[in-house]
């Protein structure tokens, strides 16, 4: 772990502008510098430095994050990696405990890494242009329907039949890096391709890098697909195919689409449903399902309505379920037995296989109750306990409050057992029902799309903004504080323990290892857009600050209607247990202590009186 004074000291020796443009080159537009994404294709920049709050945002992918995390997201980097990268920068060593024991292995990796990466760019680049000379590959793609522009979009290729073709571009052949990328196999000290005669489809990471292939056979042939191995570069459980190349489409359209095949994903971009990825020819993992995440509230994945579909959806499920969080929603979609994602769109064209996929997905939830419910006849005692004991397993694996909560819900209706018998059979404690004086809040569900902020969350989102305001804020411990609440208060605190002022890209960083990062990810997810704001440089300066001090003083009132919000429910509930179940001593001199520092409280502490 590193210590918190380092993160404070490397960033504030850290300019996030001279950072990026060593990988981007940056114009300056206004106060804020531009350029094209990195981390999508784009024509137009879009993506966007603030020198000020120390943080980029993409208004194309929504791409964003303080100067580590574009390290970490550029470079593919660890945390602690890319602090180290940037610590070395600025000529600040790491405190001992996190420094690795040997940074020339860790040099030479990166080197290799290298290597491999130009290794898998000249590759797919050979492989295009010969896609271009071969007659029969180009009439195979043409009778799979895919057009020019796809083909170029995807960068598909060609590796022609023949053992050494790699031969032409790399000499001499083979080097190591074309065996360590696993384009090059060797066999009896003889070495020779291992794609031959297949369509080539270049597998990239978020940067738009070449990590390794799939190749398709021309029509038949064992096996199907061929797909590179895992290498140094190529992690096949963090890296789906298409996300270089969906990812505006999926910010656009607010939401992701998982299908199985490489030929699915490019196919459906080329009906129009840009927003598809593939896994890497197995299944789901638990690193995609994050990855999937962050790109989308609206995770969709689409399964073939086969055994074999369902299989994988249960396999899927099974990944997802400790991953889950209020704020997103899955949904699953079975396509008819018969067809796939490509087939499907192609016979029933953009407008039917969204409308399907909007209105015939089943939420998770759902899909839930139906898998373990199949065969069980819910009217007999015996089903309903195979059910509980069926899904006891999976609900043990939910860490999604709410979810887990009106799941556990919902099975003690199914099986018309109430929730505190059921939490004994399920193995779990339920929340106590008698009157608590804690406040118990349920999280938003994921039922809905929360579109409105709570107050909670307009405040913490104007504070990452602006974190010199932290000096406003005022929550003190015994109001007792959960949620976004405690978040707000602990991010206050944090900026006030700095002796340093903070930029806001610095406070993500140092609350980033905390419980609260959650919530901030979530927060800064719709709100990145205002900390990479784009102003004007000739904006008239006077009607600037009168902005902002209306701002800060919006932020003030916002800050005493939560203090007083949260102040008369905890006299609230003190009032309420008084009168049912009477307050020890703490609570007593709590509840006075509340009402004396109250002034709007008159009628609770009459009827305390009587
Ligand atoms: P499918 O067999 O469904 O193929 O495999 P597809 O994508 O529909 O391809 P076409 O339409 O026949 O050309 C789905 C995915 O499973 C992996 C690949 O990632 C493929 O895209 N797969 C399949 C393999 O890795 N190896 C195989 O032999 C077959
Ligand atoms: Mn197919």
């Amino acid at each position: 772990m590193i210590p918190n004074e380092f993160i404070d000291e490397l960033l504030s020796k850290t300019d996030i502008v001279d950072v990026i443009d060593a990988f981007v080159p940056l114009k300056k537009g206004g106060q804020n510098y531009m350029a094209c994404c990195p981390f999508h294709k784009e024509k137009s920049p879009s993506f966007s430095v603030s020198p000020h709050k120390q943080f980029y945002h993409c208004f194309g992918c929504g791409a964003h994050g303080s100067a580590i995390g574009f390290i970490m997201e550029y470079q593919g980097l660890s945390f602690t990696d890319a602090v180290r990268f940037l610590a070395d920068r600025v000529g600040l060593t790491l405190p001992q405990a996190v420094r690795r024991q040997n940074p020339e292995a860790a040099q030479a990796r990166k080197k290799a890494q290298q290597t491999l990466e130009e290794t898998t760019a000249a590759a797919a680049v050979f492989y295009q242009q010969q896609l271009a000379q071969s007659a029969q590959a180009q009439h195979y793609l043409q009778r799979r329907g895919l057009n020019e522009e796809i083909i170029e979009q995807y960068q598909l290729g060609y590796a022609p039949d023949d053992w050494q073709a790699l031969s032409h571009p790399f000499q001499p052949y083979p080097s190591q890096a074309l065996i360590d990328s696993g384009l090059v196999l060797e066999k009896d000290g003889r070495h020779y391709d291992r794609f031959r005669g297949r369509i080539m489809f270049p597998i990239r990471n978020q940067r738009g890098q070449v990590l390794g292939f799939g190749a398709r056979v021309l029509d038949k042939g064992e096996p199907k697909y061929l797909n590179s191995p895992e290498t140094p570069l190529f992690d096949k459980g963090r890296n789906l195919y298409g996300l270089y190349e969906a990812r505006a489409t999926i910010k656009s359209a607010e939401r992701v689409l998982v299908v199985e095949g490489y030929m699915d994903v490019a196919a459906l971009a080329q009906f129009g449903v840009g927003y598809a990825v593939a896994s890497l020819g197995t299944s789901v993992t638990a690193d995609h399902i994050q990855l999937l995440m962050r790109q989308s509230d609206n995770v969709y994945f689409c399964f073939d309505g086969d055994a074999a579909g369902r299989k994988a959806a249960r396999r899927t499920v099974e990944n997802v379920l400790p991953q889950l969080k209020d704020d997103k929603k899955l949904f699953f979609l079975f396509l008819p037995s018969q067809h796939d994602p490509d087939s499907f769109i192609r016979e029933h064209g953009k407008a039917v296989f969204e409308d399907a996929l909007l209105n015939q997905s089943l939420a998770l939830s759902a899909y839930f109750w139906q898998t373990l419910s199949e065969n069980l006849d819910l009217n007999r005692q015996e089903d309903k306990a195979a059910l509980i004991k069926s899904s006891a397993t999976w609900l043990a694996q939910i860490q999604a409050p709410a979810l887990s909560f009106l799941l556990r819900q919902q099975l003690s209706q199914m099986v018309g057992v109430d929730d505190h018998q059921l939490a004994g059979l399920l193995g779990q404690e339920v929340p106590q029902k008698a009157v608590r004086v804690k406040r118990y809040r349920l999280p938003e569900t994921s039922f809905r799309q929360p579109k409105m902020h709570s107050l909670a969350e307009i405040q913490l989102r104007a504070l990452l903004i602006n974190p010199q305001w932290a000096v406003y804020t005022d929550l003190p411990e015994y109001l007792n504080l959960s949620g976004d609440y405690a978040c707000l208060a602990a991010v206050a605190e944090r900026i006030r323990a700095s002796i340093t002022p903070l930029s806001s890209g610095a406070v993500w960083e140092l609350m980033r290892h905390t419980e609260f990062a959650p919530t901030i990810q979530r927060v800064l997810q719709n709100s990145a857009a205002d900390l990479a704001r784009y102003v004007q440089e000739d904006a008239d300066e006077n009607k600037q600050r009168e902005q902002e001090e209306a701002a800060c003083e919006n932020f003030k009132q916002g800050m005493q209607k939560i203090h007083d919000q949260l102040k008369n429910e905890q006299i609230q509930a003190l009032t309420q247990k008084h009168c049912q179940l009477g307050l020890n001593d703490d609570e007593k001199k709590l509840l006075l202590r509340l009402i004396s520092a109250s002034k709007n409280t008159i009628n609770q502490s009459s009827e305390l009186s009587k």
